[in-house]
């Protein structure tokens, strides 16, 4: 109960959704907080959070997830490029306003200040805020200095030409920093959309996942009173659920998830462009180890391998390919998606009980492999997980009816074993 009261003050302050990050990603920090103060419990932790707002800020730090990489996912960059230049030469008059909410360790407005720099385009053209709720992720991003972690795409042309070497990794030249303006802020705080001026473009990427319908909603409204009437909106690959319905238009840029305010499903860019944009450089990502096993692998190698046919759809794949690479959020997001969208994707409720799994949610995990059960009796993988769960929870003789189950099912589809 205490811990619920706990991730209801986080929900309502900052948006995040428990489900999205998993309760332990939650409990841990708050349970090393009470007993850093010496409380007896977490009720009495609970107590103190409403009553203290520096320890809310204290908790809030704990929980952010900062993760993010210089030039993240291509497409968005390929498209800024593009898409900065037709609105520099539609309104010359004036600078472009970007806005890298939220911003983290700074990665995506610095990668927006060196397309903007490479693009020869100076700050009287385009200025960048980056607002974070985390007064130590801005720290870091201040501070400019990164080590190979951020550097995650194939082509590092980049960092010759604005980093130096320094002793603990790379720091990125005075005036590329210059360029951004940084500042704590939460979006959801009423007095940081007040009176603000309003932004041409807005990078929004992987806030969303953290969010449950009703809060994505309420943060889409806010983005929409910051952003001009022509603005851009640019959101994370597994976001764009949080748009269906709203007042934005998809541009024509595959796998930017970039998108302009407005309803009339239009040209895809600016007004018709005097001077050809130089086309920016894309930046492939970094080919990926092999993957992890999964807890499915785990549970039963062989029919995991046969029993994974090509995905049926291109989200589910991506989901596959991000929950392989630890980020758990955005797989499940794109698996509600697509089960939002088709309630027979047997493989999504599978993967989506993986993650669940992994997150430390046995019992959603268990519902959702019952789900596809029903869809799928025989399904191998479904079942080799749901018996390795239930051995897990000490329920042995479920277990050993399940495992028959299996055995009965791998008989009749030797192809699955
Ligand atoms: C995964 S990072 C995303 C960084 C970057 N946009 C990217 O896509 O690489 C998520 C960030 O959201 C920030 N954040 C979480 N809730 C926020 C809120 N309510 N207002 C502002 N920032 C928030 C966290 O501090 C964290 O740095």
């Amino acid at each position: 109960m205490s811990l619920e009261r706990i991730t209801r003050l986080l929900q309502r302050t900052m948006g995040l959704n428990a489900a999205s990050v998993g309760r332990l990603a939650i409990a841990r920090p708050a349970e090393t907080r009470m007993q850093a103060l010496g409380l007896p419990n977490l009720s009495a932790y609970a107590d103190r959070l409403e009553s203290d707002g520096a320890e809310l800020e204290r908790l809030i730090e704990a929980v952010v997830i900062p993760e993010t990489w210089f030039f993240r996912d291509s497409a968005p960059f390929e498209a800024l490029a593009r898409l900065l230049q037709e609105r520099i030469a539609a309104h010359p008059g004036r600078a472009q306003r970007i806005l890298s909410l939220p911003c983290s360790t700074g990665e995506e407005p610095y990668s927006i200040a060196m397309l903007a720099t490479d693009l020869g385009l100076p700050a009287s053209k385009v200025t960048i805020d980056a607002v974070d709720i985390s007064e130590q992720n801005l720290c870091n991003a201040r501070r400019g200095r990164y080590r190979d972690n951020a550097f995650r795409v194939d082509d590092l042309s980049f960092r010759d030409r604005h980093f130096r070497a320094v002793e603990d990794g790379y720091e990125l030249d005075a005036a590329v920093r210059a360029r951004v303006r940084f500042r704590c802020a939460n979006l959801f705080d009423p007095d940081f959309a007040r009176d603000r001026e309003r932004y041409d473009i807005i990078f929004c990427r992987n806030l969303l996942i953290y969010f449950d319908r009703e809060t994505q909603a309420r943060a889409i409204t806010i983005l929409e009173s910051l952003l001009l009437e022509d603005g851009l909106l640019f959101i994370g690959h597994a976001e764009s659920g949080a748009l269906a319905r709203r007042a934005f238009v998809p541009l024509k840029h595959p796998r930017s998830f970039a998108f302009r305010r407005g309803t009339a499903p239009t040209r895809d860019s600016s007004p018709p462009v005097p001077a050809r944009p130089r086309p920016w450089k894309p930046w492939k990502p970094r080919r990926q180890p092999t993957p992890p096993a999964t807890l499915a692998q785990a549970a039963h190698p062989q029919a995991t391998r046969a029993a994974a046919p090509p995905a049926p759809d291109e989200r589910l794949a991506d989901a596959r390919a991000l929950a392989d690479e630890g980020h758990l959020a955005e797989a499940a997001q794109l698996c509600e998606e697509v089960l939002a969208e088709r309630h027979d994707a047997v493989d999504a409720y599978l993967l989506l009980a993986v993650i669940r799994n992994t997150a430390g949610e046995p019992d959603d995990a268990e519902a959702l492999l019952r789900k596809a059960l029903y869809l799928d009796p025989g399904h191998c993988e479904a079942l080799a997980l749901l018996a390795l769960l239930l051995e897990r929870g000490q329920r042995h003789e479920e277990a050993l009816g399940v495992r028959r189950r299996l055995e009965r099912s791998q008989r009749r589809r030797p192809e699955a074993s």
